[in-house]
């Protein structure tokens, strides 16, 4: 056919508007210039957090230091996920290039028990192991700064913990989102905290711009400031949680306070073509899933197929069923379990696992099962990347598990306790609150950590550190970190882009490919479809805070889905 030059072009310019306009339609918010940073940066999930850690690296402080600040910062302006009463992982990886891994994630208390969640008959009481005192584990994010301090920090511990102490004390302003959150759960928190305080109780309904003051978590936070490990784990505050247990029937003793330390253990390390991945072992199960889905996907030239395109997303998906199957039977605490780290991350097992994968149809989730080895038998959460001058990073996730955890205060101290219980498995096959289900491996036992998701994460490209990247989102947690870092390593989005990239997720039972809202073309849905994949549409799956090192400088993406915030200098 004819077509006469300025029409072709016409055509061309409407194509190529509509690529521009359809592209960036799957990602959240218009994207602003990239700003470039050459001496830290800090992204976290609330404003006033990360400009907490910036201050500290300004003042001289490192990466750990910064990270500290925003713990301890996020633990007030952020009550669904940052914690005095959760736990977390972080990945570090040094300007030298030494990486450390260190697990502050919660512990059974002594007198947990395997079925302690099931009623005479077997079967999963329901909210037992979300909205009482029992769904609590022994909490470790205070342990875990200080290990990390001990270690690491550089500038005297006071002048970390003394941000939080001011947010707490002089009040911070309520974002919108976390204003929707509060009023959200006002019926909750007066019905599980009924006859004691309630630190969000307001007569008329949060809006933005609300100042929250927190006084006594104020009190707290200068206890840990002035007493260090022994202001949370003994005297006061050790004997608020330990009345709140024995006002709850809780299982939290002295003695498990006592008895909770954080764990350095060695990270998982792996390649992905040119990029090294550091990333967080057992007892989260965030690496290992991290690593067999790189690796299932690396034989195939994705970044020809394009981000969100069908092959891209069949072959994502086959990935994810196949791992979260694995997930399920293999990965636990590895003090208490034996997880088969080798064997799972075994090329030939990872290849062999992709075998039966068809182009023409979707693999049904009961097809699959987790695979065998020779010798073997068996959303809330928040996550900051910090950058320092010299080039040190730290990635941390850190929760309560659901948002505002078990939603209980502990009476006086201000905090509220974890429910990270259910991220054990209550009964074998019967999913959590995530839909995961687990077996042996997951099984409740005194002292045990739970098993997790969450997926700090760092990579190298050319021995130089690349990328720092992590977030919150229960089972999508580790789906969310592949997906960012396939974004920034073949499909070329820059930090922002990747981050506020549409995600989906898999994760073998229920057998369907969760969607955001626009994350996939309808031709790709119905092409989908028509290979017999379910595909639904849910919420925001994730909230990814990434650094990526640029030849111009850092640059962040913060997410758009939330209130999360970059700041540099
Ligand atoms: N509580 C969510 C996780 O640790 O995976």
């Amino acid at each position: 056919m004819y077509c006469p030059q300025s029409f072709r072009q016409k055509i061309l310019s409407i194509a190529v508007i509509i690529a521009f306009v359809i592209q960036p339609c799957r990602m959240l918010k218009a994207q602003q210039a990239e700003e470039y940073y050459t001496k830290g940066m800090v992204v976290s999930a609330y404003p006033d957090a990360a400009q907490a850690g910036l201050a500290i690296l300004k003042k001289g402080g490192n990466a750990v230091d910064a990270a500290v600040a925003v713990q301890f910062a996020l633990a007030v302006t952020l009550p669904q996920a940052g914690n005095l009463g959760g736990g977390g992982f972080m990945v570090y990886r040094s300007a030298k290039g030494q990486a450390a891994t260190l697990d502050f994630r919660e512990k059974a208390p002594a007198m947990a028990s395997a079925n302690m969640y099931l009623d005479a008959n077997g079967n999963v009481i329901p909210d037992k192991s979300l909205y009482t005192h029992q769904a609590a584990g022994v909490p470790g994010s205070v342990d875990g700064m200080v290990q990390a301090h001990q270690k690491y920090g550089k500038l005297p511990w006071a002048v970390l913990v003394q941000p939080a102490i001011d947010l707490a004390h002089k009040g911070f302003k309520v974002t919108e989102h976390l204003a929707n959150d509060l009023n959200h759960s006002q019926a909750d928190f007066s019905r599980l905290n009924a006859g004691r305080t309630n630190y969000f109780a307001k007569p008329a309904p949060w809006k933005a711009g609300d100042v929250l003051v927190l006084e006594d978590l104020a009190k707290t936070l200068t206890l840990i400031r002035d007493k260090g490990r022994a202001g949370f784990y003994d005297g006061v505050v050790a004997a608020q949680i330990t009345d709140e247990m024995k006002a709850g029937q809780g299982l939290i003793t002295q003695a498990d306070l006592n008895n909770y330390h954080s764990v350095w253990r060695k990270p998982i390390v792996g390649k992905y073509k040119q990029f090294k991945i550091i990333t967080m072992p057992p007892p989260s199960s965030g690496g290992i899933a991290l690593l067999q889905l790189l690796h299932s996907v690396e034989p195939y030239p994705l970044s020809r197929w394009g981000y969100n395109q069908d092959s891209t997303v069949q072959l994502i998906t086959e990935a994810e069923r196949r791992v979260y199957a694995d997930r399920s039977k293999y990965l636990g605490d590895p003090d208490f379990y034996s997880v088969p780290v080798d064997s799972l991350l075994n090329p030939a097992y990872i290849t062999g696992r992709m075998s039966n994968f068809s182009w023409a149809q979707a693999t049904p989730s009961s097809t699959i099962q987790p695979g065998s080895f020779a010798g073997y038998e068996s959303d809330q959460t928040t996550h900051y990347s910090i950058v320092d001058a010299q080039g040190n990073a730290v990635s941390i996730t850190t929760t309560l598990n659901g948002s505002f955890g078990n939603k209980i205060f502990v009476k006086g101290a201000g905090f509220l306790l974890n429910n990270e219980m259910d991220d054990f498995s209550s009964k074998p096959g019967v999913p959590n609150m995530y839909g995961l289900v687990g077996g042996k491996a997951n099984s409740i036992q005194p002292g045990k950590r739970m098993l997790s998701s969450m997926t700090p994460t760092i990579l190298e490209k050319d021995g130089k550190l690349f990328m720092v990247v992590g977030t919150p989102g229960g089972s999508t947690i580790i789906t969310s970190v592949f997906q960012t870092i396939l974004n920034v390593t073949e499909f070329n989005q820059n930090a922002q882009q990747a981050v506020s990239s549409k995600r989906f997720h898999h994760q073998w039972l229920p057998d369907e490919v969760m969607t955001e809202n626009n994350a996939l073309d309808e031709t790709v849905v119905n092409k989908l479809k028509q290979k017999g994949y379910k595909i639904t549409l849910r919420g925001n799956i994730g909230r990814v805070d990434a650094i990526v090192v640029t030849k111009e400088g850092l640059t962040g993406g913060a997410d758009p889905r939330g209130d999360d915030t970059k700041a540099g200098w």
